[in-house]
Order: structure tokens, then C-alpha cells, then sequence
């Protein structure tokens, strides 16, 4: 995409990445791309509000040049050091070498232990301010939202907010920037919640004090790192973060996540009786088999529902190792305050439930029925199971 000029003077001059396969080398993006979006602010003094990961450098210098020539820039803001935003910084550095890099107090060590840099930095402070001719750039410290050095950069006379990680998602951009020119938000919303899962959840209470700050400001557009930016309806990206922080300390969507693993088809028996019941009172329900859906999407999932059956075989006296793998990224992650079920099939010994429950025990969920069946199911063990379902659904739905 070429450079667009988002208010008079400020343009997006970002690239999209549809080669990272792994976002952190974590999250797979290969399908939905991600974009690394980068502000140019031209007035006496030239801006660039945060850069990108280190890939496509001739391209994304290309967009700085379609506007003023790079060596021209006075300033770099360093919102966040994490490299998808400061990848390229050796390399600008060298094109601009009479620019001021911009960063919060925090960001100092760590601009010297990644690239460093230690000469021409200049630190800025909480709620400082920069005059850069017209526009005036405020600096707010957001601290864990998502490193601890990360900040927000505020343009007061138009009223811009370059939120950084905050309010982003996955998805490259599509031919369009804005939220009011995009047809497809829903790809974004949805793609925004699973980096929220992925990225920022265990930042949640960060996030919470950040919108607080940030709610005095009055805020006309909303221009995160990655994904689509925010300027017909900057509040429902705000409520959105909010919604999905709230959701560390409490109860979260009346819906349910259906997790299981099948080594034979006996516990994937068990599961189809469950959707059976569950279907029956109409409540949401999403399912995944753990061997095939990367957890970077079940996260997202559990993240924002309340409810949880997880269904898994005995695997060697313990838990069918793929869905230990998923307990233990919602660990990682902190999905707490859910309501469970688990059930599942054992040939000799069980001891998948046992390790189930002693997973979920630190995150506080709640289990309200467990089904272990030696071998296959049979006629009478899938009524109870369907029965079980449905009874699982009413407590939800019949939940404060
Ligand atoms: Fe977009 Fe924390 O990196």
C-alpha cells in the first residue's frame, strides 16, 4: 500500500508482512498477514512515529521517501522496542543520521542492549510535551501494555492517538486503513481478540489502568501499530480492550469452548453427545480438536468464554499430551474464573481427569461434573453425557 494521509499532515507510511509465518515466532499469521503501521508527521520538524520489524527495509524507506526525503527526519519515537516496531532502527539510523530517537524512560536500556544505541537519544517524560511546529506530540506512559517500556504518542491539535500494541490486532491490511472504508471488520475484530489472547491478556490490568488514563483525552482517531485504524468509531476498539481485560477478573461471555482430543474415536464419541445437549438450549459453542487447531486460536476462544468442557483421553496413566499443552498455554496466559466439564475415555487406568483438574486448580476454575468411561462409550453412557451437556449449558446460561 502506498502512503495515506490520515489528518492534514500526518500520514501512514506502515508495510504489511504476509511472509512471517510465526508472529514472535509463536503465533501463526501465515493465512491472516499483519501489518506494521508507521506514522510520518511533517511540520518544522519531521516525525516517525514508530518503524517495523526488519524485513521489506526498501519498501518501507520507499514510503517515508514518497513524502520527504528519510535523511530529513528529526525524530524517531520509539513507542515499544519489541522488534516488530524497531527492526529496522540500525538501518534508519544510518539514512537519518541527524534524527533524535524519542524514547520513555525505560526504553533507554533496552535501546542499547538490542541495537546499541546509545548517541542521539533523547528520553521523554510522562505527559511531556514536544512542539514540533503546528502540531504539538504527548507523551503517555502505558507501561505493560505490552513491555514495560511502552508508550503512547499523543498529536494534541488534531487529536491522534498513537496507541502502539493497544487497541491492535493481526490481519494485514486489506486495500483499505480506515474502519469506515473497511468491509470486512468482523476479520478484524475477531483477529484483534486473538491477539489480545495472544499477546496483551496477561497484561490485562495494564490495559485497564492505561484506558483509564487515556480517559480524559478526547480522542477523534485511534492509530494502533498493527491492523486497521480507527477513526468513524475510535470508542469500540477502546470497549473491545476493555471488555476482553475485564474478563481476567471475571466471568466472561455466556458460551462455551468445547475442547478434545480422540485417540480411537471413543472420547470424539462422548464429545458429539455433548454438542447434543448443548445444542438443545441454543447456547454458542466452540469446538476444537486439539491436534489440529493451533492453541493460538483456542485462546482466543477460551479467552472469551465463560465456559469450558474439556474431553480427553488417558495418555500413559496421565493427560492425552496435546490437551496438556493447551491447559498449560492458558497457564501461560492466565484464563481464570471459568466453569468446567470434563469427561473422557481410559483403558486400563484412568488419570486424565485427575490431571485436568490439578491443571486448572492455579486458574480457579469452577468444575461442575466429570465423566470418566472405561473403553467405549456405550447407549446409556452417551444419554448421560448428552444429559450432561444440557445441564452444563443451563448453569451457564442461568449464571449471574
Ligand atoms: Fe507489536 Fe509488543 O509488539
Amino acid at each position: 500500500m502506498r502512503p495515506v494521509q490520515i489528518k492534514p499532515g500526518i500520514y501512514w507510511v506502515g508495510v504489511n508482512d504476509r511472509f512471517t509465518q510465526l508472529f514472535e515466532g509463536l503465533w501463526p499469521i501465515g493465512e491472516e498477514g499483519v501489518s506494521y503501521n508507521a506514522y510520518l508527521l511533517t511540520d518544522e520538524k519531521n516525525v516517525l512515529i514508530d518503524l517495523a520489524k526488519s524485513i521489506k527495509v526498501d519498501e518501507f524507506i520507499g514510503q517515508i521517501e514518497q513524502i520527504i526525503p528519510v535523511s530529513k527526519l528529526d525524530y524517531i519515537v520509539i513507542n515499544h522496542m519489541e522488534p516488530d516496531h524497531t527492526g529496522i532502527l540500525t538501518i534508519l539510523k544510518k539514512l537519518a543520521p541527524g534524527a533524535t530517537i524519542l524514547i520513555g524512560e525505560k526504553g533507554m536500556k533496552m535501546l542499547k542492549s538490542f541495537y546499541q544505541i546509545e548517541e542521539n537519544v533523547k528520553t521523554v517524560k510522562d505527559l511531556e510535551e514536544l512542539h514540533i511546529g503546528e502540531k504539538i506530540l504527548r507523551f503517555y506512559y502505558t507501561p505493560f501494555v505490552h513491555w514495560p517500556e511502552t508508550m503512547m504518542t499523543y498529536e494534541v491539535t488534531q487529536k491522534v492517538l498513537f496507541s502502539c500494541d493497544g487497541f491492535g490486532g493481526y490481519g494485514a491490511l486489506r486495500g483499505t486503513l480506515f474502519d469506515d472504508e473497511c468491509k470486512d471488520k468482523d476479520f478484524y475484530i475477531k483477529e484483534m481478540l486473538r491477539y489480545y489472547a495472544n499477546i496483551v491478556a496477561t497484561f490485562s490490568t495494564p490495559v485497564l489502568k492505561a484506558i483509564e488514563k487515556l480517559s480524559s483525552v478526547p480522542v477523534q482517531v485511534i492509530a494502533p501499530s498493527h491492523g486497521l485504524i480507527w477513526r468513524e468509531n475510535p470508542k469500540m476498539v477502546v470497549d473491545f480492550y476493555r471488555t476482553w481485560a475485564q474478563y481476567a477478573s471475571s466471568k466472561a461471555e455466556k458460551a462455551v469452548t468445547l475442547l478434545y482430543g480422540s485417540m480411537y474415536g471413543n472420547t470424539e464419541r462422548m464429545m458429539s453427545s455433548l454438542l447434543n445437549g448443548l445444542s438443545k438450549t441454543g447456547i454458542p459453542v466452540d469446538v476444537f480438536n486439539v491436534t489440529q487447531t493451533h492453541v493460538s486460536y483456542i485462546l482466543a476462544s477460551l479467552w472469551k468464554n465463560r465456559g469450558v468442557i474439556i474431553g480427553a483421553p488417558t495418555y500413559e496413566g496421565s493427560l492425552f499430551p496435546p490437551m496438556a499443552d493447551v491447559l498449560h498455554m492458558a497457564n501461560v496466559k492466565h484464563i481464570k474464573f471459568k466453569t468446567a466439564a470434563v469427561f473422557g475415555s481410559y483403558g486400563w487406568s484412568g488419570g486424565a481427569s485427575k490431571k485436568i483438574i490439578e491443571m486448572v486448580e492455579p486458574l480457579k476454575w469452577q468444575i461442575v461434573d466429570t465423566v470418566d468411561i472405561n473403553g467405549a462409550p456405550t447407549n446409556e453412557d452417551l444419554q448421560k453425557i448428552e444429559e450432561l451437556g444440557y445441564r452444563f449449558a443451563k448453569e451457564i446460561i442461568e449464571q449471574p
